[in-house]
C-alpha cells in the first residue's frame, strides 16, 4: 500500500497495509472508511441540517477557524465558560440530533481493528476545515472515561494530522490524511496532544474544498 513503511519484525496480526503504527496506541488505518464515505458525508449534511455548523469561541477569546456541530448524546461544546460536552445544542436550544447507525458502526469497526473491542460512543464532533484553516494541538480531555478510545475519520480534502506526545512540547509526528483514513488512539496515547495543521488549497469530488473530520468519543 502507498504509504506503508517497512518495520522490522511481525508485530502486528493483521498485514501492515491495514493499520500502521502512529505511537504506542495510536494507529492509522488507511481508507477504512472509504467504502461507506458516501454514507458517512450524507449523514454529515442531515445533521447539518438540524445543527448548522458554526465557529465556536475559546475560553480564551478566540473564534476558531474551524467550523463545529455535533451529533449523540452529548456535543462538545466551546465558549467563553470552557470546553464542555452537552446534550442540547446553545445555538439552536435542542438536543443535538442522534448519532447516525453509519457513524456507530464504523467507530465500533475501526476500534476493534485498532485492538479496542466493544467501543459504543454517545459524542460525535464533526469539524469541517477549508484551506487556510487549521486546529492547534490540544488534548481531548473532556470526556469521562480516558479507558475509552478515539476513533477520527477524515474525508475529503487531505490534512496534516499532527500527533505529539503527553506535553504540549513534545515534537508531533505529521501524519498525512485523506479521504477515508481513521486514526485511532487509546490506552498510552489516550491523553496525546494533536491537532491538524493549517490545510492547503485543495479540491476533492466529494467535498468541493473541504475537509470534514469526524471525531467519535465515550463522552459520558
Ligand atoms: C480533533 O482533534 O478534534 C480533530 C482532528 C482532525 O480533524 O483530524
Ligand atoms: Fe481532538
Amino acid at each position: 500500500m502507498k504509504r506503508s513503511k517497512a518495520t522490522s519484525g511481525d508485530l502486528f496480526a493483521v498485514p501492515r497495509s491495514e493499520r500502521e503504527a502512529i505511537a504506542e496506541g495510536a494507529w492509522l488505518l488507511p481508507g477504512f472508511a472509504l467504502g461507506v464515505a458516501d454514507d458517512l458525508l450524507a449523514a454529515i449534511l442531515q445533521v447539518a441540517t438540524a445543527a448548522p455548523f458554526r465557529n465556536m469561541v475559546t475560553p480564551g477569546g478566540f473564534r476558531m477557524s474551524v467550523a463545529m456541530t455535533n451529533c449523540g448524546e452529548a456535543g462538545w461544546v466551546t465558549d467563553r465558560k470552557g470546553y464542555r460536552y452537552q446534550p442540547v445544542d446553545p445555538e439552536t436550544g435542542f438536543p443535538w440530533p442522534a448519532m447516525p447507525a453509519a457513524f456507530l458502526d464504523l467507530a465500533a469497526r475501526a476500534a476493534e481493528a485498532a485492538g479496542f473491542g466493544g467501543f459504543r460512543p454517545d459524542a460525535c464532533l464533526i469539524n469541517r476545515y477549508e484551506p487556510g484553516t487549521r486546529l492547534t494541538l490540544h488534548q481531548d480531555r473532556n470526556e469521562r472515561d480516558f479507558a475509552q478510545p478515539i476513533v477520527s475519520v477524515s474525508l475529503g480534502i487531505p490534512a496534516t494530522f499532527l500527533f505529539g506526545g503527553d506535553e504540549r512540547k513534545d515534537r508531533p509526528k505529521r501524519v498525512p490524511v485523506e479521504h477515508g483514513d481513521v486514526v485511532v488512539w487509546g490506552g498510552p496515547a489516550r491523553l496525546a496532544f494533536h491537532g491538524v495543521a493549517e490545510l492547503a488549497e485543495a479540491e476533492h469530488s466529494a467535498t468541493g474544498r473541504r475537509r470534514y473530520n469526524i471525531t467519535l468519543r465515550k463522552a459520558l
